[in-house]
């Protein structure tokens, strides 16, 4: 049977349908922010249409409105202008769904991991992993709970499973907040300097991971400030002052092919009426990323060893 929220999603599913494998489309968007200081434009007029299956990354200096747009696209925060389209599953005009129906919805359809983390201080790392999934209802508590282990042992952090994230580093916590964004499996990940506060091989193993999620078939939005990333995503873009200032995709070079992922594409009629809940059947996507990182990583102590050999042979 269909949920309330779901029924109201087909209420919003919009009528017109301009690309039916862009996933995500920001429409004239525009956000100020007003204070006591006066009204102050963080973004100006932004169109922008994602596809499914692209790992998009998006740079610009501090303060250029980054994560502000990412807050717009996830509905964390209002839009003063323009319209945010979601298409994984029903059509979903974001910013008019209700605050609860949102907030049910994209911990079903978007992982997040914010700049600050955000994670609970008072659960432990464990709880804050489980508490997504244990939101939404997608997967019984006792799978819920192996699954949040299973995360946290993919961003190896699960020998501090039981503590809480005060107790640990800001590198944990980023990774944490990681585990806890990929929670219910989502289609769409929304990262802001995911790897930030992470030392350079750890970084490389959570961009592993994330190339490893979009080879499966989810699609990344990620802010980073590494620029050495750039030809790693399939598009990059930049931002200046609250607007788009320049794109360059590897798609359009022609040296990466960006398939529509099936998954999440599909319309609703193929899928089902539980269709936006895709992506919780299986494991399919997270056992593939462990079985890669498991050969990396053993790849990475063979040459580890191999050259402390070197060293003592001479
Ligand atoms: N709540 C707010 N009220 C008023 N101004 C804000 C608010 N949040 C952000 N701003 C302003 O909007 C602009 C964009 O901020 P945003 O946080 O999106 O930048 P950013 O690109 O993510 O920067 P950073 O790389 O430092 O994280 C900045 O000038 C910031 O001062
Ligand atoms: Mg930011």
């Amino acid at each position: 049977m269909m949920s309330i929220i779901g029924q109201s999603l087909l209420f919003l599913e919009a009528s017109v349908a301009t690309n039916t494998s862009s996933i995500i489309e920001l429409r004239n968007v525009g956000k100020v922010y007003s204070s006591a200081a006066g009204d102050f434009p963080a973004l100006r007029a932004i169109d922008l249409t994602i596809q499914a299956g692209e790992f998009l990354g998006i740079v610009g200096k501090s303060g250029a409105g980054k994560s502000t747009l990412l807050n717009m696209l996830t509905g964390v925060d209002h839009v003063t202008a323009g319209e945010v389209i979601v298409r994984a599953g029903a059509e979903v005009s974001i910013h008019h769904l209700s605050e609860n129906d949102l907030a049910l919805w994209r911990g079903q359809t978007m992982g997040v991991v914010y700049q600050s983390f955000q994670l609970l201080p008072m659960l432990n790392l464990l709880e804050n992993v489980m508490m997504p999934m244990d939101l939404c209802g997608l997967y019984h508590p006792r799978k819920s709970r192996e699954r949040a282990l299973e995360l946290l042992r993919l961003v190896e952090i699960e020998e501090h499973a039981y503590k809480l994230p005060a107790f640990i580093s800001g590198g944990q916590q980023q990774r944490v907040a990681i585990a806890r964004a990929l929670a219910n499996d989502p289609p769409i990940l929304v990262a802001d300097e995911p790897t930030g506060s992470l030392d350079s091989v750890t970084a490389d193993h959570i961009f592993d991971l994330f190339e490893k999620l979009v080879a499966g078939g989810k699609t990344i939005i990620m802010v980073t400030h590494d620029m050495g990333l750039s030809p790693r995503f399939s598009r990059h873009l930049t931002i200046a002052d609250g607007e788009i200032l320049e794109e360059t995709s590897l798609a359009a070079s022609g040296q990466l092919k960006i398939e529509p992922n099936p998954r999440q594409t599909q319309s609703e009629d193929e899928a089902g009426s539980g269709s936006w809940k895709m992506g919780n059947e299986d494991d399919a996507d997270l056992g593939a990323a462990q079985t890669v990182l498991k050969k990396k990583d053993k790849k990475k102590k063979k040459e580890k060893k191999s050259g402390k050999a070197k060293q003592e042979q001479r």
